[in-house]
């Protein structure tokens, strides 16, 4: 079984290696309704999703289905313009494995980007948050099943998942550039359905400042090979119950066309440190 996960990992790195990637430094994975962010790679490649061997080929609401890859500011990236969620793919390996060819790619920094529902009632929707932690709620875990020794342990520490001196460096860029960028803890539960009240009230006692289906499987993945992780969280809206009004898939991917520039610069700045 994992020996036939090494082999599809491997067979879709050696894909893209033919295709193109060479040496990438950087994978940016962007969220729902973020995508058009991978408009800025200059010369770059583009590959569907559809030719990559073993990559998902479902396509969730905001999402493209395509790798970029390219050069921005310097530096080689891929953008990775479409994830695949967990409720979609019933697998934690099947969601995870763009995350596992990136690390076979030997990419150095997972910049990882999503959008998700604000918790923390001192924060508001519209704004973007760098995450410090996270809370995994989704019930499962990609590194579950044999260890792949070759890219990390098989009891990974998890206490500094999420680079605090590159985030103290975003945050102060972000204030230098006058980027409303707040820090908070990112919860992923599994969706596709949107939690109840009640479950928003009970990640707040937890210490969730956010609440999204996504990320943690990717974070998981890069920690466990030792990259540098910044990631993104731009606040779609105010997390079920907060105001008296329902929430839908609709209104996430339409938020995000108004932060687009702000979440540019942000994602400009991780590149960059
Ligand atoms: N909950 C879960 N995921 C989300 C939300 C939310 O409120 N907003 C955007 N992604």
């Amino acid at each position: 079984m994992s020996d036939s996960l090494s082999k599809k990992i491997k067979e879709a790195a050696t894909y893209l290696r033919e295709n193109g990637v060479k040496d990438p430094e950087i994978v940016i994975i962007l969220g729902t309704g973020l995508n058009n962010y991978a408009d800025r790679i200059k010369g770059a490649i583009t590959i569907p999703y559809t030719d990559i061997p073993y990559f998902n080929t479902g396509k969730a609401e905001g999402h493209r289905g395509e790798l970029i890859y390219g050069e921005h500011q310097g530096k080689k990236v891929i953008c990775l313009a479409g994830r695949f969620h967990y409720y979609e793919c019933n697998s934690m390996e099947k969601t995870a494995f763009p995350s596992r060819v990136m690390v076979e790619l030997n990419v150095g920094r997972f910049i990882i980007t999503n959008a998700s529902g604000c918790v923390n009632m001192t924060y508001k929707a519209g704004q973007l948050m760098v995450i410090s932690d996270h809370i995994n709620l989704s019930g499962n875990n990609p590194l579950i099943g044999e260890n792949l020794d070759e890219y990390g342990l098989r009891f990974p520490d998890m206490t500094y998942t999420y680079d605090r001196e590159l985030r103290e460096k975003l945050l102060k860029e972000a204030a230098n550039q006058g980027i409303d960028l707040v820090e908070g803890v990112y919860t992923m539960v599994s969706g596709p359905s949107f939690e109840t009240p009640a479950e928003i009230r009970y990640i707040r006692n937890i210490g969730g400042d956010c609440v999204g289906m996504s990320s943690v499987p990717e974070a998981i993945i890069a920690n466990h090979a030792g990259k540098e992780i910044i990631e993104i969280s731009f606040l779609s809206n105010m997390a079920a119950g907060v105001l008296d009004k329902p929430l839908s898939g609709a209104e996430v991917t339409e938020a995000a066309k108004g932060i687009e520039k702000d979440f540019a610069q942000i994602v400009d700045i991780a590149i960059e440190i």
